[in-house]
Formats: C-alpha cells, structure tokens, sequence
C-alpha cells in the first residue's frame, strides 16, 4: 500500500468506532484514484481493517457504486421503479441514452460517462431522481439534465467522501 493511501485509510478508520466501517470510504477514495477498484485496492482495504480477501470482495461486489473495472467518471444512475416510472422516468432514461450516445450498463467510449437503471433509490416522493457519483438529484426533467450535464463538465466532481 502507498504511503498516501495508507494515510487516508487510518484518517478514516479514526472516524468510525470500528476500523470494519471504514471499508466502503477507502473503497471509494482508492476507486477515485484508480477509477475503479483494483485488485490491490481490494488487498490493500482487507489488511487496513482487517477483514479477509473474500469479504472485501463480497463487500465490493454488493455495493452498486464500486466498479470492479473502467465505469466512467460521471456514474449516472437512473431509477427505473414503479414511482419514478409513473412520473418521467422512461422518457428520462431515453433522453439520457440518446444525449449521451451510451445504454444501460455502458460506459462511453471516451471513459467520461457509465449509465445505469437501478431499483429504487429511496427518494420516491420526489421522482424521478438519479443519483450522479454519490449525489441525489429529484425532479429531474430532460432539461433538468441538461443543466446538471453542464454543471458536471464544468465543475470539479464531487469527492466521495468530505475531507472532514
Ligand atoms: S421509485 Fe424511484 S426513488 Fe423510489
């Protein structure tokens, strides 16, 4: 493990009572780095707090927004369930595929976009939403990603996890 990595680590083991709760952070900041979650990551977070191999694996393999291969920077996620459905959803999830040239489980050729249709992502009462990396948008309209695409080319993404 680097030495910055291994900093970052124990900088977020601190935050929680058990070092255990710190894996899903430093999956995420080592796939920042790497833009996905490499095998040495996988090693590397398995020793950092002391889990097996296999349970970094299952971990990584469970939680949606952990790539184990080249996604995207901008992860899009569109929910596809009955209350996003029912209010814009299937135009929504159209329009973004047309704008962005790319399909469900696709990535774009230039490495910028990863597009996804997931289950339910808990925001019901403001659909249809998408989450873009780890941030929720509600009520979102075709023009609303028109805004949000923008906004995501223009600014620096958003980082996993805060500084502090
Ligand atoms: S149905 Fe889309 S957030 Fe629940």
């Amino acid at each position: 493990m680097t030495p910055e990595r291994l900093a970052r680590g124990q900088e977020l083991i601190a935050r929680y009572p058990q070092p255990q709760s710190a894996l899903i952070p430093f999956l995420q900041y080592c796939q920042e780095q790497d833009g996905y979650v490499t095998l040495q990551a996988m090693k590397d977070a398995g020793e950092l707090v002391g889990v097996t191999p296999g349970e970094v694996e299952s971990i990584a393999s469970f939680y949606t927004l952990l790539f184990k291969e080249p996604a995207g920077k901008h992860i899009i996620q569109v929910c596809r369930t009955l209350s996003c459905s029912l209010r814009g959803a299937d135009e929504l999830q159209s329009y973004i595929k047309r704008k962005l040239g790319i399909g469900h489980l696709e990535s774009s050729a230039d490495g910028r976009f990863y597009y996804e249709e997931v289950e339910c992502l808990a925001a019901c009462d403001r659909a249809p939403c998408l989450q873009h990396n780890l941030e929720f948008h509600y009520d979102v309209t075709p023009a609303a990603f028109d805004s949000l695409l923008e906004q995501w080319l223009t600014q620096p993404p958003q980082p996993a996890m805060p500084a502090e």
